[in-house]
């Protein structure tokens, strides 16, 4: 599938994205080995929170949906799993595969998980390295320590980890196998991430200890209890949008029930930074997260250093910043963001790439890249199997003066699955052969 962009245009109007991805994929595991119902509304039907949701059909648990975000969990109990008969495909998705891992290392049998041929490239040794800690037999494939990976029929011990990078995945593993483990695991990370996991293991009336800034703690051996979780839209899927608006001359968008959980809010702070006009309204919480709405008018952008305390608040969101910086006046110098070579694709250089065939200076550096404002021309690009790779040049289409391809845009459908559909709405001129 490709994206087609003609060059121009200004966006306008109201949009709600699609549910958070993150906190869709934890509502089903942790409404899985809950006991009594939970209730799903706003849920991701996108193909990775998909792959979360088919695992564990594929365990055993009944799960209704999903239809129009709502999804019923019947949850089995934390001892209620039940051996898959085949490998779990975890699709696209490194959050299912980390997470997961981490759900099963405890279990009584042993599970295989795959994925897709992006999936297959990146690291699962820096899960596998605490799970083992813990007392688990854990495979990866050498010699890259990547996908496949069996994990399960150990039993675990309790242990402090502390992260060696910031990472969301790591940590929600390592506290996930924590619930089946003997004791007490605690984390502590090296500065904050996402902490969906912490407040929705809450939310099942879990304890969750957090002790200082940087650390948390879950005895073993407890119990969650189903609830209701109304999932906000998705910050990640917002950003396309917001610097949409932040670069095309004349836009006014508003962005609604925007989850706005302070461990996610890099882009909005680095947006803000850069001379974008952006206001909050209608500020409010929902099941435990902040959300609120998001007006975005068009204002002229400057390049900045983005300050590296903002990198891991924002680090899904960097392939949408840097057409921002290409857009701004002056240079904008990231630094502090080696994690971001090793996502669904090899972000700094992938976006490097795209960037020089648009014509503009873009120079990747080992841990970030520095970006020159200029014009955008037209010019054909790869997704390299990555989502926000294909949606990113697709808004840069609104301020480039040629048309761009993109090819490589199905995987588009792992977290935003009506994206082209709100982006015509809005008024990119986007069209799909
Ligand atoms: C996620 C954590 C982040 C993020 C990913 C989702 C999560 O990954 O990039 O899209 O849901 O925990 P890392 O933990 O690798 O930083």
């Amino acid at each position: 599938m490709e994206f087609v962009v003609q060059p121009g245009g200004v966006v306008k109007g109201t949009v709600r994205v699609p549910g958070d991805k993150s906190i869709s994929h934890r509502a089903i595991m942790l409404g899985a080995i809950a006991e009594g119902v939970t209730d799903i509304s706003g849920f991701l039907e996108g193909e990775d929170a998909l792959s979360t949701l088919q695992a564990f059909r594929a365990m055993g648990v009944d799960i209704e949906g999903p239809s129009e975000g709502r999804v019923r969990v019947h949850g089995v109990g934390l001892h209620g799993l039940k051996a898959p008969a085949a490998a779990l495909d975890m699709g696209n998705s490194g959050t299912s595969m980390r997470l997961l891992a981490g759900l099963l290392a405890g279990q009584p049998f042993r599970t295989t998980l795959i994925g897709d041929a992006s999936l297959t490239k990146r690291p699962m040794e820096r899960v596998a390295r605490p799970l083992r800690l813990m007392g688990a037999e854990v495979e990866t494939t050498q010699p890259g320590g990547t996908p496949p990976m069996t994990v399960g029929g150990s039993r675990l011990k309790g242990i402090h980890y502390e992260l060696p990078m910031a990472s969301a995945q790591v940590k929600s593993c390592v506290l996930l196998a924590g619930l089946y483990a003997d004791g007490e695991t605690s984390v502590t990370e090296p500065a904050p991430t996402r902490d969906h996991t912490e407040r929705m293991l809450r939310g099942f009336g879990y304890a969750v200890e957090q002790r200082g800034p940087a650390t948390v703690a879950v005895q073993g051996g407890g119990r969650l209890q189903g609830t209701r979780i109304e999932v906000p839209a998705d910050i990640s899927s917002a950003t396309f949008f917001m610097i949409a608006a932040a670069i095309a001359p004349g836009s006014d968008l508003t962005l609604t029930h925007v989850g706005l959980n302070p461990t996610r809010i890099g882009v909005i702070n680095i947006l803000k930074l850069m001379g974008a006009d952006l206001t909050l309204s209608d500020e409010r919480e929902v099941g435990g997260e902040p959300v609120a709405d998001i007006r975005v008018r068009y204002a002229p952008l400057h390049g900045i250093e983005i300050p590296l305390d903002q990198v891991p608040l924002a680090i899904d969101e960097f392939p949408a910043l840097f057409i921002a910086a290409a857009c701004a006046d002056g240079t904008t110098v990231l630094r502090g963001a080696e994690e971001l070579r090793v996502k669904e694709s090899d972000r700094i250089q992938v976006m490097a790439d795209g960037l020089q065939t648009l014509g503009i200076r873009a120079e990747p550096t080992p841990d970030g890249i520095v970006i020159e404002g200029g014009v955008l021309g037209g010019g054909a690009i790869e997704s390299h199997h990555d989502h926000r790779i294909a949606m990113s040049f697709a808004i840069a289409g609104l301020r480039a003066t040629a048309p761009i391809t993109i090819h490589g845009c199905e995987v588009v459908a792992t977290s935003f699955p009506n994206f082209t559909m709100l982006a015509a709405e809005a008024g990119l001129r986007l069209t799909v052969r």
